[in-house]
């Protein structure tokens, strides 16, 4: 493959690729650990790990060694034979995190969302009670195709796409009252992220999570927990929803699965693990060889490692450098979320420019939100680039602050 500079870069993805993005302007060429360098040799401490996706930082050797080898050997015959490392990853997701289900392997977090939205109706359906009434919760995100997009509680999102698939109804996070009065008999699922992620990062309160356990129970409602984003440990627990003792009927994963290569799954607990039966679903590349064996790198990984504990430690130290920042910082006004999925609210709707400062300063963050800066940094993150990072983000606020008056 030919190098190309930043420019050359920037010509030819805005000649040649759909503008859905809006591209900071920077090419990451090379990663290690939880460091990365751009097209022009520039280091970076990365707080984001691809979107959450990079658990174990980059260029980890379990995962590296996984597609080296399983690249060797065979990349694809489909899912209509018995394909190894797919059985054996179901087996460590199975055992390891979510006793007594089954899973479905897909590509990514909105085809794990929209396999567990098929199977809730599934469900319904065999009981002779067909039933498409999904409740979900305003600022949440379960991904971009038709059915994930109508799930998301982000009208902006599917708006310019409408009409919306029918039968979705959206609640306020942690509004039990408003929750007890959206979920009856006709209920087909309660699709909820323990950890809102893309909506700003918000921990969902343990008796909101009860609640919706208790409703589910009570009207034979699906329970699904999105865990795409808060899952895979970090949030200090393999799943954030086990901090709440809350357990689902169908959970969903991804980013985080494989380390970066596209893997998502939807597990159903019990009875939910038998409702999907041959001709129901299915996909070309979901559980391909490749994913699974680098899944099966990363999740034992995580798992014999202990990272869920260290994003605990290390998330804590992160949340308290950044909760000096309240009264220290100015514009700084509040740190939310748990383990490594956090957020520094701001005071004025400068994120980007903050990022932009970061960017400039060695130091990779996401604006979640126009007045929110987010961090998802690999769970493998040291205490000392916790500090470094705090350190970095306080100097690009106060110098965004200082510099254009804005704040
Ligand atoms: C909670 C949650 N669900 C679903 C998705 C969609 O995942 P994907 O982009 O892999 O389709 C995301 C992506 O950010 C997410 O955060």
């Amino acid at each position: 493959m030919e190098d190309v500079t930043l420019e050359r870069c920037v010509e030819l993805d805005s000649r040649y690729v759909m503008h859905t993005y809006k591209r900071l302007p920077v090419a990451f060429v090379r990663g290690k650990g939880t460091r990365l360098w751009d097209s022009a040799g520039r280091e970076y401490l990365d707080l984001l790990g691809g979107l959450g996706v990079v658990v174990l930082g980059h260029g980890h050797p379990a995962v590296t060694a996984a597609i080296e080898q399983q690249a060797e050997r065979l990349l694809h015959t489909t899912n209509l034979y018995y394909v190894e490392p797919q059985a054996l990853l179901a087996r460590t997701l199975v055992e390891g995190v979510f006793p007594g289900s089954k899973c479905f392997f897909c590509n990514s977090g909105a085809e794990a969302n929209e396999g567990a939205l098929k199977l809730a109706r599934k469900y319904h359906f065999l009981c002779g009670d067909p039933r498409s009434k999904v409740v979900c919760l305003l600022k949440s995100f379960h991904g971009r195709t038709l059915v994930t997009l109508s799930a998301t509680g982000q009208p902006a999102k599917w708006e310019p796409f409408g009409p919306v698939v029918e039968g979705f109804v959206h609640v306020a996070m942690n509004d039990v009252a408003a929750l007890e009065e959206a979920v009856d008999g006709s209920t087909a699922a309660v699709l909820i992220e323990p950890v809102i992620g893309e909506g700003g990062v918000y921990p969902l309160e343990d008796e909101f999570l009860a609640t919706a356990r208790r409703l589910c129970n009570q009207t034979g409602a699906v329970l699904i927990f999105d865990e795409v984003q808060s899952g895979m440990g970090r949030t200090g627990t393999f799943l954030a929803s086990s901090a709440s003792g809350i357990k689902p009927d169908v959970l969903t994963l991804a980013k985080g699965l494989a380390n970066g290569i596209p893997v998502g799954v939807f597990m159903g607990v019990g009875e939910f693990g038998d409702v999907l039966e041959p001709g129901d679903h299915g996909t070309t590349f979901g559980g391909g060889f490749l994913a699974c064996a680098a899944g099966l790198a990363c999740v034992g990984t995580i798992l014999d490692e202990k990272l869920a504990v260290n994003a605990a430690e290390v998330g804590g130290v992160l949340k308290s450098a950044l909760e000096e920042m309240v009264g220290t910082v100015p514009h700084v006004t509040g740190v939310r979320g748990r383990g490594l999925m956090l957020a520094a609210q701001l005071s004025e709707p400068v994120a980007r420019e903050v990022v932009m400062d970061c960017l400039g300063r060695g130091l990779v963050v996401n604006d979640v939100a126009p007045d929110a800066v987010r961090m998802l940094p690999p769970l493998t993150l040291t205490q000392e680039e916790a500090l470094e990072g705090a350190r970095l983000l306080a100097e690009a606020v106060t110098a965004v602050g200082e510099r254009g008056g804005v704040l």
